[in-house]
């Protein structure tokens, strides 16, 4: 502006002679401390205090050339990740403002305009802070002359927690606003009235506690409210406790690493590791572990994403709300959905018919819940999502008018969890706005729903009772760790033993040195991608189903990148299924429901949606009880995420167990897994492999499984006597349950089907086959 006339206004003069003043003072650069009477100047981009060990960075950091913060940063990280910020709410100008330690012993910010936008409040008469020093740890602390400590910045966190750093019961991490928006933002992490760390959203409408589980009690969510001390924190090896119980551990659990909790601008809670050759940050725990993101969350019927380009923001109607008596109403079914709170009346044993009367007569009901003879009416939809486990359905209300047509796809909608809320401006105009926000709901919710359904379907038979749940997310996460690689050379005396090799790697046994016995994998070079590896660890990390092959950590080191798994006595399936060897009725039945199950795990109810894509006999471990796992889940996408060349990151799969769209180049679903899961499945009901019994490079294959298939439909059909021994494997020689084997055998030939949609789910699978999972005992 006026600064670059030839006449100065007297407030560019002040800007120029302290822009001066300031640059004769910049030969002390990277210091790390400031003396009293001493000043940071905005102007000068190099005039910072850095941490002895140059960690952090204190000083302005702007945007633009009117919004600077006075900050501390990590020094090496790509964007800056600012730790600290003594003004968010109130930017200084890129120009005259300066941050000093004042004569009296004080630390003030001012503006341009010498406004005191800030300051530490440290002035005593007796002399105030002496110096302001940056430490190691990221503290900024001001010493009064004796070296006492009269303020520090980690009594006063913005976002972020950093190692060491405690946090007490004064104290909140409140997110930013959005991205590169450093105001003070909705959602918040701090200990609440009764003791226990949890996360709110406060925002302009509405206020809502949503971690953890709010629908559950305290201990239920492994908390506890008794101890009243309220102080919480992590180590530099990323452990973080805390006084109400809350527990967790850092996946790459260890020393030298660079750590933060940052409360995220999206609601969540995350732990960071710094890599340290790429300066980006890695998630290594986060509270919600199942959030809303494209593709993945959609809006109910009769609304629609509000923003496309900012899902947080949830969902709006697509009808104009109204409460004339003349709209026609109609209620659209959502089975096994809730939304969470906002209950407008509670019903005890009422009908069906009356619930939905009590919803259509009260203009303030949205929606309305119905399980086993109770019935809720909603005022509100927020933080809604679907789960096999939730019982009863819940009922839109919506005019007659509006679209209701089903979403493109809506498996969509069934693995994931729909956030959305309204609230009424006003009740006149009832002007409504629906959030989806970007959280499910609570880990504790998610974590429990998702783990129970798991566990449900294993123990329903036996106990038919909920697991601890206090379990939960530590014991995922403690037993995962980072190896070295010279620890793994020792282990596997050099990669001597070689346990099999396949297109993702090569897999050694190994002793680790507190004697367990390992399988570790190298990986192959089209994995070694460094983002793309941890991205893969990090997934790998949250899978844990007693049918999938369990992963104890990882090794990445230079070129190096491996995989340490649990060690599984019996190999593969194909060693023990295929003659000359031979597998009895009751393994075969086990192994089939296990592989199903491990399969439905990875695909409804795992954190990610996770396709296996190579589900063969060879993929497919025993344990010593012929507990089937399952080996290289999680690669499929490690290596497409991996930018290779398109054919090869395609193509994935062994020929005679991928589906035909893999042929047809069409997108691929859990459906392909499905198709492969059904070859297995036939081939441990017939004892041979269909793959095997034709020439390569022919439609050959393909032609053995369909011949079976048909004279197998043709059989079944015609209610022949001997079709099932015809069917099977000849040497059980009638030793098999035939109510399992019919059913075996109408699930591979679904499954097999040409026709995707034809084909089961997976979840549906295992529902199947537990129908007659003790049939077995009942006959043979
Ligand atoms: C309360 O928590 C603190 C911090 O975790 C711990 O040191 C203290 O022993 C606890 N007090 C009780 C009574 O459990």
């Amino acid at each position: 502006m006026g600064c670059y006339r030839p006449v100065l206004s007297p407030k560019c003069f002040l800007i120029l002679v302290t822009t001066l003043f300031f640059y004769c003072f910049a030969t002390a650069k990277t210091r790390n401390s400031l003396e009293r009477g001493s000043s940071l100047s905005v102007e000068d981009d190099s005039d910072f205090l850095i941490s002895p060990d140059k960690s952090f960075t204190c000083g302005f950091f702007g945007v633009g050339t009117n919004a600077y913060w006075f900050s501390i940063w990590f020094t090496n990280s790509k964007d800056r990740t600012v730790v600290w910020m003594a003004n968010r709410e109130r930017p200084v100008n890129g120009m005259g403002s300066r941050v000093s330690l004042s004569r009296d012993g004080s630390m003030v910010l001012r503006d341009v305009d010498g406004t005191i936008v800030w300051e530490s409040s440290t002035s005593t008469p007796t002399g105030g802070a002496e110096r302001a020093e940056l430490l190691n740890s990221g503290n900024l602390v001001l010493k009064d002359s004796q070296g006492k400590t009269l303020w520090q910045s980690f009594d006063f966190p913005t976002d972020t927690l950093l190692p060491n750093q405690p946090f007490t019961k004064s104290m909140k991490l409140i997110s930013m606003l959005g991205k590169g928006n450093f105001g003070t933002g909705y959602y918040s992490f701090y200990f609440d009235n009764d003791n226990v760390l949890r996360l709110i959203y406060d925002g302009p409408d509405m206020t809502s506690v949503y971690w953890p589980n709010p629908s559950n009690r305290v201990l239920a969510n492994g908390r506890t409210n008794y101890n009243t001390s309220r102080i919480a924190g992590f180590d530099e090896m990323g452990n973080f406790v805390s006084s109400d119980d809350l527990k967790f551990s850092a996946f790459d659990m260890g020393m030298r690493v660079k750590r933060r909790l940052t409360m995220d601008y999206d609601g969540n809670l995350r732990l960071y590791s710094l890599s340290g050759s790429t300066e980006s940050w890695v998630i290594t725990w986060q509270a919600l572990t199942q959030q809303c993101k494209r593709g993945k969350c959609s809006c109910p019927r009769g609304y629609e994403v509000a923003d496309t380009t900012d899902w947080h923001k949830g969902c709006k109607p697509k009808f104009q709300p109204t409460c004339s008596q003349s709209q026609q109403w109609k209620f659209m079914q959502i089975q096994h959905a809730d939304f969470y709170g906002f209950d407008l009346i509670y019903y005890e044993s009422i009908s069906f018919l009356r619930c939905r009367k009590q919803c259509l007569e009260d203009c303030r009901c949205q929606a309305f819940s119905y399980r086993e003879d109770s019935c809720y009416t909603k005022g509100a939809l927020f933080n809604g999502y679907v789960s096999p486990n939730i019982p009863g359905s819940i009922y839109l209300r919506l005019p007659q008018s509006v679209d209701t047509s089903p979403p493109t796809n809506p498996n969509v909608f069934n693995t994931c969890r729909i956030n959305v809320s309204t609230t009424h401006t006003s009740t006149s105009k009832r002007e409504r706005w629906i959030y989806l926000y970007s959280f499910a709901s609570a880990i504790g919710a998610v974590e429990f729903l998702f783990i129970l359904s798991g566990w449900w379907l294993l123990f329903r038979r036996s106990h038919g009772a909920a697991p601890p749940q206090e379990d939960g997310y530590a014991l995922l996460s403690s037993q995962f760790r980072m190896f070295l690689y010279a620890e793994l050379k020792k282990a596997t005396k050099n990669f001597k033993e070689e346990l099999g090799r396949g297109a993702s790697g090569v897999v050694y046994k190994g002793v680790l040195s507190d004697e367990r016995v390992v399988a570790i994998k190298k990986l192959a070079d089209i994995y070694k991608g460094e983002q793309v590896f941890w991205a893969e660890v990090s997934t790998i990390v949250k899978v844990n189903h007693m049918n999938l092959l369990r992963t104890w950590g990882f090794c990445s080191e230079d070129k190096q990148r491996l995989l340490i798994s649990e060690y599984v006595e019996n190999g593969s399936l194909d060693k023990h299924l295929f003659p000359p060897n031979f597998l009895g009725w009751k393994e075969r039945f086990k192994i089939a429901l296990g592989i199903a199950k491990g399969l439905a795990y990875l695909h409804h109810e795992c954190l990610e949606w996770v396709i296996h894509c190579d589900v063969k006999p060879e993929n497919i471990l025993l344990d010593s009880n012929f507990e089937p796992k399952i080996a290289d889940f999680g690669l499929a996408k490690l290596s497409q995420r991996g930018g290779l060349n398109s054919v090869s990151s395609h193509i994935r799969g062994t020929k005679g167990y991928m589906a035909p769209e893999w042929a047809l180049n069409l997108s691929i679903t859990a459906k392909v897994d499905v198709y492969s899961y059904g070859v297995v499945l036939l081939e441990i009901l017939k004892g041979i492999r269909f793959s095997n019994r034709v020439v390569e490079n022919s439609d050959g294959e393909e032609a053995e499984l369909k011949r079976f298939v048909k004279v197998a439909k043709r059989k079944i059909q015609c209610g022949e006597d001997q079709w099932m021994e015809d069917m099977l494997d000849p040497r059980l020689e009638g030793q098999f349950s035939r109510n399992q084997a019919a059913k075996m055998v109408e699930i591979g030939i679904s499954c097999v089907e040409e026709d995707r949609n034809k084909r089961p789910t997976m979840d549906s699978v295992v529902q199947m086959l537990l129908e007659c999972e003790e049939e077995h005992n009942i006959q043979q």
